[in-house]
C-alpha cells in the first residue's frame, strides 16, 4: 500500500469540452481506480484553466465578461467528468480564490529566491497556444500546433530564469529515466532542455483576465504559470486531512504531447526554484485523431462521444478508448469502429459469456452456483491461467500500459468462452456427468467473478452488472485487487436471469 496521486490537464474554457478531454479523464480514472482496488491511498484532480487571452477573447466573442464565460463553461466540463463515470476526488478552477491566493504566494517565492526579473518581450506570439515562437518554430510561418499565424507583441514583463535551471534539470531527468513516460517522450524532452533553456516571459501587461502580479498588480501572472500550479494549490484546500503531506509530489500527470514541454520543463524549474519535490512522472498518451487530423477546439474537428455516452453507457466508452488506440500512441477514432467493436467485443464475447453462463445455471442447476466437486475449486484447470492474466495486468497497469492490460483481460474472456466450446455442458448434462457439469459451470462463474474485478478499472458499471447476475455484491472488499485469486466464489449463489449486458447495436 502507498500513496497515488494522479491528475489530468485542467482544461480551457474557452470552448466546449471534446473526446480529448472525456479520453484523458478516462485514463486517469482508469489508474486510480486500479489503485484504490490495491488498497492505495488515492487523490484524483482535474478540473479547468480558466484566465488567459483565449478565455478573454472567446468571452469577448460571446459579449459576457470573462467571469460570466467561465461560469457558464465549467458546468459542461464538470459534466464531462461525471459523464464519463470519473472518480476525481476534487475539481479544480483557477478562479478559486484558494488557488488565486497560492498562485501569488507560489510566485512571490520564486521572486524572493531571486529567480524572477523585469525585462523587455518581443516576438511571435501564438494566442490559441497562448505562448511565443521563434521562426524556427513555425511550420511555413505559421502556428504548429494552430496553423494560424503568430503576431508580432512587444511588452514589458517579468521574466523567470528558466536559463539557470538547466543544468539541475538534466541531472534530474538523468537520475530519473522514468521521469517523463514513454521512452520517447523523455528523449525528446531532455534533448530540447540540452539544446539549452532560455528565460521565459511569465507575466503579461496587456491582459486584464488573469491572477495580479503580487508586486506589481499592473501585469497579471502568465496563464501557464498560473495553470501548472494547480496541482499543487488544490491539495492546499481541496477537502481532506493533511493532502500536501500526503500526495505531494504527485505520481502522475497525464496529458497528451501538446503540452510536454511545459510539464516537462517549465514545471519542475517553478517547482525547484519554490523549494518543492518534483513529480515522480509524467505520462504522455497520444493524440486521437478523426480524418488523419488531431482533433482542436481551435481547428474544430471534433467527435462528440457524448451522444455515444448518452445512448450506450459510459462504459463502451471507456472499453473503446483503450482497446482502439494503443495507449500511449496516436490513433484514429470514429463511430463505426465504435459500434464494431461494441458488437464483436462487448455484445458477442463478453455479454454472451455472461448469458450462456447465467442460462446454463439456470437450466441445469435451476438457478444455483454448484461446488465444485471431487477437487478444491483452487485445482481448475482455468485457475492458473486466469491468475497470470490478472498478474499480468497488474504488471501492465502499474506500467501505465492500459491498453496491454486490456488485451490480457480479454483473452481470458475468449478463453472462458472457448472453455465453454471444450466442456460443451450441454453434452455433459446429456451423458449424465454431474460432477463435469458442476465444475464447469463453477468454473465459469469464478471467471466471470474474476473478470469483474479485473474489468473494474476499465468498466465499473459493467462490473457490477456482471455481479448482480451473478448474486455478488459490489462493494470496494469485493473489488479489490486481491480478489482476483481463483477460487473464492462461494457455491450457493442464486444467479439472475436477465437481458443482454450489451444489447446489439443494430444498424
Ligand atoms: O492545454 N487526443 O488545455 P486544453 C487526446 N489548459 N487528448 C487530447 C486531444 C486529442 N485529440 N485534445 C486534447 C490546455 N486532449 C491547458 C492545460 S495544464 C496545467 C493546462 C487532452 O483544453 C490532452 O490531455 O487544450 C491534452 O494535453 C489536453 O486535452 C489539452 O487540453
Amino acid at each position: 500500500m502507498g500513496t497515488f496521486y494522479v491528475t489530468t490537464p485542467i482544461y480551457y474554457v474557452n470552448d466546449v469540452p471534446h473526446i480529448g478531454h472525456a479520453y484523458t479523464t478516462t485514463a486517469a480514472d482508469v489508474v486510480a481506480r486500479f489503485h484504490r482496488q490495491l488498497g492505495d491511498d488515492v487523490f484524483f484532480l482535474t478540473g479547468t484553466d480558466e484566465h488567459g487571452n483565449k478565455v478573454e477573447q472567446a468571452a469577448a466573442a460571446r459579449g459576457v465578461t470573462p467571469r460570466e464565460h467561465a461560469d457558464q463553461m465549467v458546468g459542461k466540463f464538470k459534466e464531462v467528468a461525471r459523464k464519463v463515470d470519473a472518480t476525481n476526488d476534487f475539481f479544480i478552477r483557477t478562479t478559486d480564490p484558494e488557488h488565486e491566493a497560492f498562485v501569488q504566494r507560489f510566485v512571490q517565492r520564486c521572486h524572493d529566491n531571486g529567480d524572477i526579473f523585469e525585462g523587455t518581450y518581443s516576438g511571435l506570439y501564438c494566442p490559441a497556444c497562448e505562448a511565443y515562437y521563434t521562426e524556427e518554430n513555425l511550420v511555413d510561418g505559421l502556428c504548429p500546433d494552430h496553423g494560424i499565424r503568430p503576431t508580432f507583441m512587444e511588452e514589458k514583463n517579468y521574466f523567470f530564469r528558466l536559463s539557470a535551471y538547466q543544468e539541475r534539470l538534466i541531472r534530474h531527468y538523468r537520475a530519473n529515466p522514468d521521469f517523463v513516460k514513454p521512452r520517447h517522450r523523455y528523449n525528446e524532452a531532455l534533448s530540447f532542455i540540452e539544446q539549452g533553456l532560455d528565460d521565459i516571459s511569465i507575466s503579461r501587461a496587456t491582459l486584464r483576465w488573469g491572477i495580479p502580479v503580487p508586486w506589481d498588480q499592473s501585469q497579471v501572472i502568465y496563464v501557464w504559470v498560473d495553470a501548472l500550479i494547480n496541482y499543487l494549490s488544490a491539495l492546499h484546500y481541496a477537502p481532506g486531512e493533511n493532502l500536501v503531506a500526503r500526495f505531494w509530489p504527485a505520481t502522475y500527470h497525464m496529458m497528451a504531447q501538446d503540452i510536454l514541454k511545459f510539464h516537462g520543463i517549465i514545471w519542475p524549474a517553478l517547482l525547484l526554484s519554490a523549494g518543492y519535490e518534483l513529480p515522480r512522472h509524467l505520462f504522455i498518451h497520444g493524440y486521437l485523431k478523426l480524418g488523419g487530423e488531431k482533433m482542436s477546439k481551435t481547428r474544430g474537428n471534433v467527435m462528440d462521444p457524448f451522444p455515444l455516452i448518452e445512448r450506450y453507457g459510459p462504459d463502451p466508452f471507456r472499453f473503446y478508448c483503450f482497446r482502439e488506440v494503443n495507449f500511449g500512441q496516436d490513433g484514429m477514432v470514429g463511430e463505426e469502429s465504435f459500434k464494431a467493436r461494441y458488437n464483436s467485443e462487448l455484445a458477442n464475447d463478453l455479454g454472451n459469456l455472461l448469458s450462456r453462463t447465467v442460462s446454463m445455471v439456470d437450466k441445469y442447476r435451476n438457478g444455483v452456483v454448484p461446488a465444485p466437486p471431487g477437487r478444491p475449486p483452487a485445482e481448475s484447470p482455468l485457475a492458473a491461467e486466469a491468475e497470470q492474466a490478472a498478474a499480468t495486468a497488474r504488471i501492465r497497469l502499474e506500467a501505465m500500459d492500459l491498453s496491454g492490460a486490456l488485451d490480457g483481460i480479454w483473452d481470458l474472456v475468449r478463453r472462458l468462452n472457448r472453455y465453454v466450446e471444450e466442456q460443451a455442458p450441454w453434452k455433459q448434462a446429456k451423458a449424465g456427468d454431474d460432477a463435469a457439469l458442476d465444475a464447469t459451470l463453477y468454473d465459469l462463474a469464478e471467471g466471470l467473478r474474476l473478470l469483474s474485478v479485473l474489468l473494474h478499472p476499465y468498466m465499473p458499471g459493467t462490473a457490477v452488472r456482471i455481479r448482480a447476475r451473478l448474486g455478488l455484491s459490489a462493494d470496494a472488499a469485493a473489488l479489490a485487487w486481491e480478489e482476483t485469486a481463483w477460487g473464492r466464489l462461494p457455491a450457493g449463489l442464486r444467479v439472475v436471469q436477465g437481458g443482454p449486458l450489451f444489447p446489439r447495436i443494430e444498424e
